[in-house]
């Protein structure tokens, strides 16, 4: 079943309001005051909505997190049953430095059909190519590269890689320079970092490297309305993560997870620019009003666009 359109806009609401509470925070060097900040009103907001919702990616689990934790209802009940994953401030770095790139992110879709991802990291892998064979999480990055080449026909000079800037890929970063890649380095953001083969507008051809298995989730959804490819695979390294793990039902821990297998059915992605980044402007001040831009995408509609909001 599609999820009904008027939930664009409701939705797009809600990662809005939450960019433009954690915009007053914009700068001020305090991450954990702006993230408390989106995090309040997007709880708030949700508990408006006519929808029997549940958070199956937020803040942490109930111990860890006293709001939009994992498992938490939200809504007045009183409509469809969904599945909601919430990024209130992705980027939280960047909203306390007043850096380029901080975005309020949502994720919906119908009840069991978005992926209970654990707060680890995961490896990932997003590309504008979705041919099976072409890049994969098991290939090497020269294999990936040169495959896109083929498939592309294009040499790697042309070829665009993004990842994110950690000494974790150091070695991916070195075989890229070896194989003449373009490397966009990114400091922190890999949802955006992710979405960024998604218009060739962004000139990037592959995103890999290692981030937040959440944050891949959210991507991932957004990816589907954009018929990219996206595969992901979690890493657990304590023995404490293994055991939520296996307490959220993820019995094979090494698992490869196909785009397929993260993201079912109809989806709705809203990513709100709080301070201004690849994917959509942050906040601006026009006529005294705050204005908000929201990449919105609705799967079943093949809805992919960014929409403007204006609040007082
Ligand atoms: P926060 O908004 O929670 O600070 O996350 C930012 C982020 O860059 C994510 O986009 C990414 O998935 C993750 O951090 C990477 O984690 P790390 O900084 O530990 O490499």
């Amino acid at each position: 079943m599609a999820i009904n359109q008027k939930f664009i806009n409701q939705f797009a609401s809600v990662t809005s309001k939450a960019a433009v509470a954690s915009y007053k925070l914009v700068g001020k060097k305090d991450k954990i005051a702006a993230d408390k900040a989106a995090v309040d009103s997007m709880r708030n907001e949700l508990n408006k909505l006519n929808v029997d919702g549940k958070i199956v990616i937020g803040e942490g689990e109930l111990d860890e997190a006293p709001m939009l934790y994992i498992g938490e209802k939200v809504g007045t009940t009183r409509g469809p049953e969904i599945d909601i994953a919430v990024d209130p401030l992705e980027g939280t770095n960047f909203a306390a430095n007043n850096l380029p790139g901080a975005l309020s992110v949502i994720a919906i879709a119908e009840k069991d059909n978005l992926f209970h991802a654990p707060e680890t990291y995961m490896e990932k892998i997003s590309s504008k190519v979705n041919e099976k064979g072409v890049v994969d999480l098991d290939y090497t990055v020269k294999e990936n590269i040169f495959n896109l080449c083929e498939y592309l026909n294009k040499k790697p000079e042309s070829i665009t890689a993004c990842i994110m800037h950690r000494p974790r890929h150091k070695k991916i970063i070195t075989e890229l320079n070896k194989l003449g890649a373009k490397v966009k380095l990114i400091s922190d953001g890999d949802v955006s970092g992710a979405l960024l083969v998604t218009d060739e507008k962004y000139d990037v051809d592959i995103f890999l490297g290692i981030g937040g298995g959440p944050e891949g989730v959210l991507a991932a959804s957004a990816l589907d309305s954009f018929n990219c490819f996206f595969q992901g695979r979690f890493l657990f390294d304590t023995d404490e993560d293994k055991l939520r793990a296996n307490k959220m039902g993820i019995k094979n821990l090494t698992k490869k997870y196909e785009l397929s297998e993260i993201v079912k059915g109809d989806t709705i992605f809203c990513a709100t620019g709080i301070t201004t980044g690849d994917l959509v402007s942050g906040i601006k001040i026009e006529n005294n009003e705050l204005v908000t831009e929201t990449l919105v995408t609705h799967k079943s509609s093949g809805i992919k666009k960014n929409i403007t909001k204006s609040y007082k």
